[in-house]
């Protein structure tokens, strides 16, 4: 163990009297699947005696959980991993350095080759770390990238880190079966497979007694969400929800990611069905042209993605809507980019997050499309896509202004700790100044009096009588 621990770090609270087998500190890129997979690890490790710190110099184990969406995520990893091994050599330590997620699942042993990392673990074997950490602690190089078509962690209660207290996530899903031409997601994390869903909302449950008012069911693709258990029973997304819904009615349920060719009426009718369910969606459209998207194999036309959205507002009218997308894929035209300006338009999307296509290796678009759109005119749609969004969230926002909402308090704001932050159902960040009664956990009626296009500004009301 290193020396330089310092006691404050370190949090002995469960295993007081145990010999500890080291420290760890993890850092996490990516999704918010990866988050979630963190907090899996922290658990797996602290059960077998690894107490976590937030200070990677006071670290036996350093592990960053990994993204390979695209190149540039890499490429910040990378310099991490860089930087941590230049940590390890200035303290003449032992540390291992670790290398989880997407990018371990990627790149396997070439990350061991290229000496960046003493441990590479894929996302379906972390239970395998108690056995490959000592492995890699006494100075062999440890790899486990084996995918699985049944690990979902089921019954492992993850352990929350950096958690506010109040929000959390919940895996209910792992993998994905979609092969969208661009996406390195069903490589690196395989076969998409369902969590039991008792053990879901016994999470969610457990969470809600410690305190937590706001969860949020996560996978890459929710509305395939399955489980048939033994006797034949059969639990779909919407059941799902309605089930975790049904915890408590001041327990906030939240969802992400949906996929536009598999999001289902009972959905939106479930969201509608109970006012806890947070009235906003996630539907990734990534292109508003129909040879794109063709291209892209997500499974949809444009019209289609339109009729969802009109499906959503039929049943959830108050319902806030984000997505992402994708500019300067394989042989995007000027004018096919521009119906995807037209469609960001008409959808009038809340939110999104944009990106410039990252060919990625192994995927169908690099294997069988070019990547021809040049660097600059990606550039320049993505400031385009940029733009117009921030026009869009704006124009949403100011629609608010005026009315009042329940907001979930979530803590200081981080700009100015005079002011407290929270969130809508709609998933606005709403900043308001504080009062006496506020607390992170607590509901509060907030009436928005300003905005910028990221958040609503406002004062909380008396509570209704
Ligand atoms: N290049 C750019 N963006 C990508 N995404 C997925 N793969 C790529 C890629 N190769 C985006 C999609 C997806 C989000 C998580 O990341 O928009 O919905
Ligand atoms: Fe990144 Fe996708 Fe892996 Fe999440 S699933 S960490 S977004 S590559």
């Amino acid at each position: 163990m290193s020396s330089t621990v310092k006691e404050k770090h370190v949090d002995r609270s469960a295993t007081e009297s145990i010999r500890p087998a080291g420290t760890f500190y993890i850092e996490t890129y990516g999704c918010q699947m990866n988050v979630a997979d963190s907090e899996v690890v922290a658990a797996i490790l602290k059960k077998h005696h690894y107490y976590p710190v937030d200070d990677p110099e006071a670290a036996d184990v350093i592990l960053v959980n990994t993204c390979a969406i695209r190149e540039n995520a890499e490429q910040r990893v990378r310099g991490r991993l860089q930087y941590f091994n230049a940590l390890k050599r200035k303290q003449g330590s032992h540390k291992v350095i670790g290398v989880l997620g997407c990018m371990a699942e990627r790149l396997k042993k070439k990350l061991l080759e290229e000496a960046i990392s003493d441990l590479v673990v894929g996302p379906d074997a972390y239970r395998d770390l108690p056995r490959l950490l000592p492995e890699a602690m006494s100075g062999h190089k440890a790899v486990n990238v084996l995918l699985s078509r049944e690990e979902t962690y089921a019954d492992i209660r993850p352990v929350h880190l950096h958690s506010d207290g109040v929000s959390a996530f919940i895996s209910i899903m792992r993998g994905c079966d979609n092969m969208c031409a661009f996406c390195v997601v069903p490589f690196t994390r395989g076969r998409e497979r369902s969590r039991d869903p008792r053990s879901i909302v016994d999470e969610a449950r457990w969470l809600y007694d410690k305190g937590y008012r706001d969860v949020t069911l996560i996978g890459q693709n929710v509305d395939s969400y399955r489980w048939t258990g033994p006797g034949g029973e059969s639990v779909d997304f919407a059941d799902l929800l309605a089930r975790v819904a049904e915890t408590a009615p001041d327990l906030r349920v939240r969802f992400s990611t949906s996929h536009p060719k598999d999001l289902t009426e009972k959905v939106a009718m479930t969201m509608a069905a109970y006012p806890n369910i947070c009235k906003f969606i996630h539907l990734p459209v990534q292109a508003g042209n129909d040879e794109v998207l063709e291209r892209m194999r997500r499974g949809y036309t444009r019209e289609w993605y339109l009729d969802r959205i009109r499906m959503i507002r039929r049943h959830v009218p108050d319902a806030a809507l984000s997505t992402d997308i994708i500019v300067g894929f394989c042989g995007e035209t000027e004018a096919q980019f521009e119906e995807t300006l037209a469609l960001m338009e008409e959808a009038a999307f809340d939110h999104a997050y944009m990106f410039m296509y990252s060919e990625r290796p192994g995927t169908y678009a690099a294997r069988f499309l070019q990547d021809d759109v040049p660097t600059e005119v990606k550039k320049a749609r993505l400031e385009r896509v940029i733009a117009l969004q921030r026009r869009l969230s704006l124009q949403s926002n100011r629609r608010d202004v005026g009315k009042t909402f329940e907001v979930l308090v979530e803590g200081p704001s981080k700009r100015d700790a005079a002011m407290w932050r929270g969130r809508t159902s709609q998933n606005k960040m709403v900043v308001f100044p504080f009062e006496a009664g506020t607390a992170p956990g607590r509901y509060v009626n907030v009436r928005i009096d300003d905005c910028t296009s990221a958040t609503l500004l406002g004062t909380i009301q008396p509570a209704e009588s």
